[in-house]
């Protein structure tokens, strides 16, 4: 196949949504739809149990069958589709960002009783940043839903994103008797309990046969609900959707299997193919010959015998092959990989060549860090990588003198890794580690004593917020940075950031250095 059509016949997305409103369930019909797997509760097997919150090995244990199923690939119609998953578990949160980066369209799940949660707030905002195209998929409506307007109202406010309903319910909980989908007008019925996979039945909606499937009133009232919508809603418009400002919104239970496969076939077609990339020194786009990636996750193995990380390189452009010469830009040195993976569906499996918008596995020993770029030759350094402000702080001290310089590498690996966030404070340099969620403090206790012999202690330090800073006015941020030294730390980049201890604190630094911008993320 030509090396065009291997781009424009690539979808590699993600699918994300608030825990519980479904995600999983949705990831397991698509690949069953593209007959990756043929028992369900396969994907299920790598969702980090509820149970497990307070027990990270456990959770490690389970992240580690999770890597073969950290990218899903699958043929399907003649798309090659690429999921990517993200953790659905909170304190993984920044790893589910940075697969963000990687993806180039996303599909969010809401929970139609639950609407818009906090996680999908997040998670649009981190879309909103790079314009990705986003399609919402409102699940559970074989339970009692709430109101669809009242729903994509709450999707236009909360997630800031236009809306236009590609499908449209009828009834909802007991009373659900399936969509009129209006990408292809046709109408699905929903039958309780079975996988439903039958084709819709092509018809108009003013079409009399209308009431003979669903009965009078209901048609009645589909009828004056879809003039409405047509009315409120301008029509679907694939632009827009494109350039991540309208959201095309469809209904269905993926429990049920139903409306998934509408979804899935609009995804495919209205979805985009790989996109540009951003690098500082220019716009890559996926056709140039030339090969280009980057990485966007490690996975370390916990087991201590087999101690090899998997760099996770998305292609960007061109033809990558197997046994040859790229470059680490970084390290300004030549690499050749001989045993890339590729993934598809459950496994994993050595592969000779690559397409712009496929994901491969590249085994590390300590060469990678997210965020490097590879090339042929080009120094070229992909952008978008975002950091964001913690919400946990704490002091990381040297428990074992004997083993300082163990620490010191084991820390810098683990942040290289994305694992937390060290800010050096530029007052006393003491170390700070900041985390999205507690368990990630457990996590680095325990793998710098079995990975590197050295032994932390955590001490408590009340931050609020790590604060990125922007000025065009070099005075006032130098005088800034000397009035606030004993908050001024610098990050792994070198970066200057301004650890604020309380909101007021912050409020009133804005207050007083109104020339100064504060970001809680490094993308600005
Ligand atoms: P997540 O990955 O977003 O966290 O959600 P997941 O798919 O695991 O779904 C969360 C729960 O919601 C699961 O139930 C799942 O079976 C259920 N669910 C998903 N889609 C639908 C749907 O369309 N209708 C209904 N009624 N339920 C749905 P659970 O009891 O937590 O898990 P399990 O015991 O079924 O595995």
């Amino acid at each position: 196949m030509a090396f065009k059509e291997e781009i424009q016949r690539r979808r590699t997305f993600g699918i994300v949504s608030h825990p519980d409103a479904g995600k999983t369930t949705l990831t397991e019909k698509f690949l069953l739809f593209g007959g990756a797997i043929h028992v369900a509760g396969a994907v299920k097997s790598n969702k980090i149990k509820k149970t497990a919150t307070s027990d990270f090995m456990e959770i490690e244990k389970q992240r580690g069958i999770s890597v073969a199923t950290s990218v899903m690939g699958f043929e399907y119609k003649g798309y090659k589709v690429n999921i990517l998953d993200t953790p659905g578990h909170q304190d993984f949160a920044e790893d589910t960002y940075r697969t963000l980066t990687a993806v180039d369209s996303v599909i969010i799940v809401i929970d139609a009783a639950k609407g818009v949660e906090a996680q999908t707030r997040k998670l649009m905002e981190v879309c909103r940043m790079r314009n990705t195209p986003v399609i919402v998929f409102v699940n559970k409506m074989d339970r009692p839903s709430r109101d669809p307007y009242e729903i994509l109202d709450e999707i236009e406010e909360e997630l800031k994103i236009e809306v236009r309903p590609l499908s449209w319910p009828i009834g909802n909980g007991p009373d659900f008797k399936g969509v009129y989908n209006l990408f292809e007008q046709s109408l699905y019925l929903f039958t309780p309990n079975k996988q439903t996979l039958e084709e819709g039945i092509s018809l108009d909606v003013n079409d009399g046969k209308l009431a003979d499937e669903i009965g009078k009133s209901s048609a009645e009232e589909l009828r004056e609900e879809l003039e409405l919508v047509n009315g409120v809603y301008p029509e679907f418009d694939k632009s827009p959707y494109l350039e991540g400002k309208v959201a095309p919104v469809f209904f269905g239970s993926a429990l049920n299997n139903f409306g998934v496969r509408e979804l899935l076939h609009c995804f495919l077609e209205i979805a985009p193919s790989p996109r540009p990339s951003v690098t500082e020194e220019r716009e890559v786009q996926p056709s140039e010959e030339k090969f280009s990636g980057f990485v966007f996750k490690i996975h370390a193995n916990m087991d201590p015998n087999h101690r090899n990380r998997l760099a996770f390189v998305k292609i960007c452009s061109g033809h990558f092959q197997r046994n040859t010469n790229y470059k680490h830009v970084r390290l300004g040195k030549q690499m050749k990989f001989s045993s890339p993976t590729a993934f598809m569906a459950e496994k994993k499996s050595i592969v000779d060549e690559a397409f712009p918008g496929d994901i491969i596995g590249i085994p590390d020993s300590g060469n990678f860090k997210i965020g490097d770029s590879l090339s042929e030759n080009e120094p070229l350094h992909f952008k978008g990588l975002p950091s964001f402000s913690p919400e946990l702080f704490r002091y990381i001290e040297n428990a074992d003198p004997m083993k300082s310089k163990q620490l010191a590498k084991g820390i810098d690996q683990l942040m290289d890794e994305g694992v937390a966030q060290l800010f050096v404070s530029q007052f006393n340099g003491r170390k700070v580690i900041g985390t999205v969620g507690a368990l990630q403090f457990e996590v680095i206790q325990y793998r710098l004593l079995h990975e590197y012999g050295a032994s932390c202690r955590y001490e408590p330090i009340n931050l609020y917020k790590a604060c990125w800073l922007e000025s065009d006015d070099e005075t006032e941020l130098q005088d800034f940075k000397k009035r606030k030294n004993q908050y001024m730390a610098k990050d792994k980049f070198g970066r200057d950031v301004f650890l604020a201890d309380s909101s007021y604190m912050l409020d009133m630094a804005r207050e007083n250095f109104k020339n100064i911008k504060f970001h809680f993320s490094t993308e600005f």
